[in-house]
């Protein structure tokens, strides 16, 4: 680790509880940089709903520009009721996705001490795991189109796209993770009924791990089997590779079972540094409770630690976990709506603890 490192961010708050939540996020991130030495500046672009209802503009080219040369990217959320579903989620997250090549998205999905989680019974110790979900092909490719739209014979079709390069390098990525674990890696996917690209899947995944990881454990489960598994028994999970619409959906019921969307980070990571990462809550704008204060801000600040980690401060990174993680404990004796105090209050109370 390199105390006088310095990294340039740059801060998309976006729409609805994002720039609520990206807020107590850069609170603790200000907090790490004066206890561990490190130095950050940030820019901060104002992209979203209000900027497209404005202006029409999602993701202008120089926008783009500027973004690909910083070393990290920390997002809150885009998607506002005010705008078609999927301008901005399709023009701005997922370009930045794609464009930026950032082909592993990793999802934690981890139980902390003291959360209540709506599975009865669960304890810490049996929810512990790394979903890796392939980032830039499959349904989000946006292969397809329709005919006769708007007619009664109107045809719709959405592809799923998946090469081999880009299934054998998520593989990959999940196999080195699970090697670093508990060296277990599971396939989700659903090869009984999507023969072609579920047999490309599960080729890449039997042939590497033959040939390159016989130390780590392999098994397979379907995604619909996976949803039962990831409520009675996350137990069995340590590592999962999954595509990247399965992946979405698993990870929405791993952040349940984890507590809540308030609780989930991930990282959109390009592993191999030629653009940068970016890294966001699992959950999305959360219009129903904009504005009102009540947007639990952990997500976002694990979301902050995962960047710290890629960035080489681990020590920051594990100050940011630890912080979120006794916040977590102390929710029940604080007062306020839902989940016992305000964003910002949480924010305030996270970034004294990341002071030490
Ligand atoms: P959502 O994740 O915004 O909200 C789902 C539920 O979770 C809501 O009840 C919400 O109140 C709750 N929730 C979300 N974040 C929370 C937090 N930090 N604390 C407490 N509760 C929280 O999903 P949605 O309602 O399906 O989508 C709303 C918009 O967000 C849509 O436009 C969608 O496309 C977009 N979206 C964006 C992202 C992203 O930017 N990464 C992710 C998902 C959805
Ligand atoms: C997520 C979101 C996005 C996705 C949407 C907003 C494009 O649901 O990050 O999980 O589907 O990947
Ligand atoms: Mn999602």
């Amino acid at each position: 680790m390199d105390a006088r490192a310095h990294y340039d961010l740059a801060i998309l708050g976006g729409d609805g509880v994002g720039p609520e939540v990206t807020a107590q996020a850069l609170k603790a991130v200000d907090a790490a940089e004066a206890r561990f030495g490190f130095t950050t500046s940030r820019v901060d672009y104002d992209l979203g709903g209000r900027r497209y209802l404005a202006t029409g503009e999602v993701l202008p080219d120089s926008v783009m520009a500027e973004l690909d040369d910083v070393d990290a990217i920390l997002l809150g959320a885009v998607g506002t009721p005010e705008v078609p579903p999927g301008v901005l989620e399709r023009g701005l997250l997922l370009k930045l996705r794609f464009a930026f090549d950032q082909y592993v998205n990793l999802r934690p999905v981890k139980l902390l001490p003291g959360v209540p989680t709506p599975v009865a019974g669960l304890t810490p110790d049996r929810c512990d795991m790394v979903i890796v979900r392939e980032n830039t092909e499959g349904m989000y490719a946006g292969a397809g189109g329709s005919l006769y739209r708007g007619t009664d014979a109107e045809v719709a079709t959405q592809e799923s796209v998946n090469t081999r390069r880009g299934v054998d390098r998520v593989v990959r990525d999940a196999f080195d993770r699970a090697r670093s674990r508990n060296r277990h890696l599971t396939l989700v996917h659903k090869t009984n009924v999507l023969n072609h690209a579920g047999d490309l899947w599960m080729r890449t995944f039997t042939e590497i791990g033959e040939a390159d990881y016989p130390d780590v454990a392999r098994d397979y489960v379907h995604v619909d089997a996976m949803c039962l598994y990831l409520v009675q028994s996350p137990d069995r999970f340590d590592v999962v590779v999954t595509d990247n619409l399965f992946g979405d959906i698993i990870t929405d019921l791993g952040a349940a079972v984890q507590g809540g969307l308030g609780l989930a980070a991930s990282g959109n990571l390009n592993p191999t540094g030629a653009h940068p990462s970016m890294f966001e809550p699992v959950h999305g704008s959360a219009p129903d409770i904009a504005g009102k204060g009540w947007a639990n801000p952990v997500a976002a600040v694990l979301s902050a630690s995962l960047c710290l980690a890629q960035l080489g401060q681990p020590d920051a990174a594990t100050a940011l976990e630890d912080a979120a993680a006794t916040v977590l404990v102390e929710m029940d004796a604080m007062a306020g709506p839902d989940m016992g105090a305000t964003t910002d209050q949480l924010g305030d109370r996270i970034a004294e603890l990341v002071a030490g």
